[in-house]
């Protein structure tokens, strides 16, 4: 079961500030698609920043409404149309806000719990006829050097990147399940389900880089316990996340959609 305590990532500025840099302009594109708009009921769970969760308080104006929730709500934002709840979702309590929901949105969050699958078919059923469900998470891919200063800086990055995907991949968060979720949404009876994917450049010095930076940075002792080499991870965090030769691929990100029939 995760819990705070055991949580893979701490909630952090430098850590979901370059995430939601990546990630809101494809989010806002999908929501753009599918949202009711105003006076609808949207859930935003593992808010974590609370990007998301002003997207759909914006998106849902004053008749509407978005609950939020998050095990560790400190940074979603306060407003006259947002419900702020804290709940370790992994618990298999109901969810703390009350369904049915229009638009119920989870970005790299149903990757940390064990019960995931469980939980993919609980929300499908919090739904109102009509009603979608946006999932997002990163999947572990190879990774891959697009350019480099030398042969070494471009080994080093992949032996670190590979060696947070190792970590992250012990404590429980799930790099394949990304790749899962499609089926598991038709297992759940949703319709009309789709997959996008969304990767980038990342040239050293950019909030791309910040993120990987602050990652690894997280990690770095588990990292070390777990036999890494310190002098590689402090290359990574020192001079290839902010050179400007050093171009890399993002994570990769996939978004899942499905409709309540
Ligand atoms: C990587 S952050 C993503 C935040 C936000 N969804 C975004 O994409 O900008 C993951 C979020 O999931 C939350 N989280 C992780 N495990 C959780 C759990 N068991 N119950 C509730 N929230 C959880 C974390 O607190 C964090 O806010």
């Amino acid at each position: 079961m995760t819990n705070l305590a055991d949580y893979v990532f701490h909630n952090v500025p430098a850590q979901l500030s370059p995430l939601e840099e990546f990630l809101d302009p494809f989010t806002r594109a999908e929501l753009g698609e599918i949202a009711p708009g105003t006076g609808g009921h949207y859930l935003d769970l593992g808010a974590g920043g609370g990007s998301v969760t002003r997207m759909l308080s914006e998106l849902a104006g004053e008749t509407g409404r978005v609950e939020a929730i998050d095990q560790d709500t400190h940074m979603v934002p306060q407003g006259p149309n947002i419900g702020i709840h804290t709940q370790d979702l992994s618990s298999g309590e109901p969810l703390a806000a009350e369904g049915p929901f229009d638009l119920i949105h989870g970005r790299l969050l149903t990757h940390h719990l064990e019960n995931r699958v469980e939980f993919v078919h609980r929300l499908a059923g919090s739904l109102k006829p009509g009603g979608w469900l946006l999932l997002g998470e990163f999947v572990r891919s190879t990774p891959r050097v697009v350019s480099a200063p030398s042969e070494e800086h471009a080994a080093v990055f992949t032996r670190v990147l590979d060696g947070l995907y190792d970590v992250m991949t012990a404590r429980h968060t799930h790099g394949g399940w990304g790749h899962e979720v499609h089926r598991t949404m038709l297992d759940a009876g949703l319709s009309s389900v789709r997959t996008r994917w969304h990767f980038e450049s990342w040239t050293g010095g950019d909030y791309g880089c910040r993120l990987y930076e602050n990652n690894v940075s997280q990690k770095r002792d588990a990292m070390i316990e777990a036999g890494f080499d310190a002098s590689d991870i402090d290359l990574f965090l020192k001079d290839l996340m902010h050179n400007k030769a050093m171009v890399v691929r993002s994570h990769e990100f996939v978004s899942i959609r499905g409709r309540r029939v």
